[in-house]
C-alpha cells in the first residue's frame, strides 16, 4: 500500500470487508476517494479476489438490493460463496449476503426435525433454507422469494447443494404465495416491518409449530415490541404462544438490534 498511498492517507484504508466468493466489499472513506481503483486493486491482490465493490449504501427497497459499485477488475461479479458446508451462488451487485447474519444461517442449520414441513417466506437465495436442508433433512422446505433474481439464484442454489428433493422454491410475494395450514415450523427472516406479514405466517401453519420472527428494533424497546407483535397476531389468527426465546443476531445501527424470537405456537 506504500507505494500507492503516502503515509498520512495509510491511517484511513478500510480495516473491515466482506468477501463474498471472491468479490471483496468495503467502504471508502471519503479521504480516499480519488485513489479507490489503486486501493482496491491491493485488497484483491493481497485477499486474491477477482472484483471490488464499493459498498455507497446498504441494500435498498423491499428486495434488499445492494447499493454497490464495481471499484476494481472484473464486472462479471456472480460468484460462488461457501459457508459451513454450503454453496452460495449469487452476484454481490444483484441480490445481498450478510455476514453479519453468518450465526443465525448455522443456528438454522441443525434446528429442524426430519418430519418436519418448513416455510421459509423470505428465502432470497436460500440463506436458512440451504442449510436447514443439507444439515437437518426436514421432510420439506417451501422456500417464497419475492424478487425474481434471488429466485434463480435460490433455484441453482438447490440444486448446486443436492436438496432438490427437499427444497421447493415458490416465485412471488409471500402474502399470497405461503402455503396454507402445512407448517411445523415458519422462518421469517426480514427485517423490515416484518410484522405486516405475520397473517401469511399465521395461515401456514398446520396446528402448532414454531415460529422464527425476526425484528429490527430500538434496544429499549426489545424486551417488549417483538414479542407484543407476535402475541398480537397470535391471538387475532387463534393461535397461543408459549417458550418465547431472544436473541440478538447483531447490532443494526446505533441503538438499535437486530433480534430474532423463537416462538412455540399452538392452535386454541
Ligand atoms: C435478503 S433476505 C434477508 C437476509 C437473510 N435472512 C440472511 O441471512 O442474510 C430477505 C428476502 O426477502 C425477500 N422478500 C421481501 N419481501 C417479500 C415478500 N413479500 N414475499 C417473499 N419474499 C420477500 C427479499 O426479496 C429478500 O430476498
Amino acid at each position: 500500500m506504500r507505494d500507492v498511498l503516502s503515509a498520512n492517507l495509510i491511517r484511513f484504508i478500510p480495516s473491515k470487508w466482506e468477501k463474498i466468493g471472491d468479490v471483496l466489499i468495503f467502504k471508502m472513506p471519503v479521504e480516499l476517494q480519488s485513489y479507490s481503483e489503486e486501493i482496491a486493486g491491493v485488497y484483491a491482490e493481497v485477499l486474491g479476489c477477482r472484483s471490488v465493490l464499493e459498498d455507497v449504501g446498504g441494500v435498498e427497497g423491499e428486495w434488499r438490493k445492494p447499493r454497490v459499485k464495481l471499484v476494481y477488475g472484473s464486472s462479471d461479479t456472480e460468484t460462488i460463496h461457501c459457508e459451513n458446508g454450503i454453496r452460495y451462488k449469487l452476484d454481490p451487485v444483484k441480490v445481498m449476503f450478510s455476514s453479519g447474519n453468518m450465526d443465525e444461517r448455522i443456528r438454522m442449520a441443525r434446528i429442524s426435525m426430519r418430519d418436519e414441513t418448513v416455510v421459509d417466506m423470505f428465502a432470497g437465495i436460500g440463506y436458512f433454507s440451504l442449510p436447514m436442508a443439507v444439515y437437518s433433512k426436514p421432510k420439506k422446505v417451501y422456500a417464497v422469494e419475492i424478487n425474481p433474481v434471488a429466485y434463480g439464484y435460490l433455484c441453482e442454489n438447490i440444486s448446486l447443494n443436492n436438496v432438490n428433493n427437499i427444497v421447493e422454491p415458490v416465485l412471488g410475494d409471500n402474502r399470497e404465495k405461503t402455503p396454507e395450514g402445512v407448517a411445523d415450523r415458519v422462518i421469517m427472516g426480514y427485517l423490515h416491518d416484518t410484522y405486516r406479514f405475520l397473517p401469511a405466517a399465521f395461515s401456514a401453519f398446520h396446528n402448532s409449530g414454531m415460529l422464527h420472527y425476526h425484528e429490527v428494533c430500538p434496544n429499549e424497546l426489545l424486551n417488549d415490541r417483538p414479542l407484543r407483535r407476535v402475541e398480537t397476531a397470535a391471538e387475532r389468527f387463534g393461535f397461543h404462544v408459549e417458550d418465547v426465546k431472544s436473541r440478538v443476531i447483531k447490532s443494526y445501527a446505533p441503538g438499535v438490534s437486530h433480534v430474532v424470537l423463537d416462538v412455540k405456537v399452538e392452535r386454541v
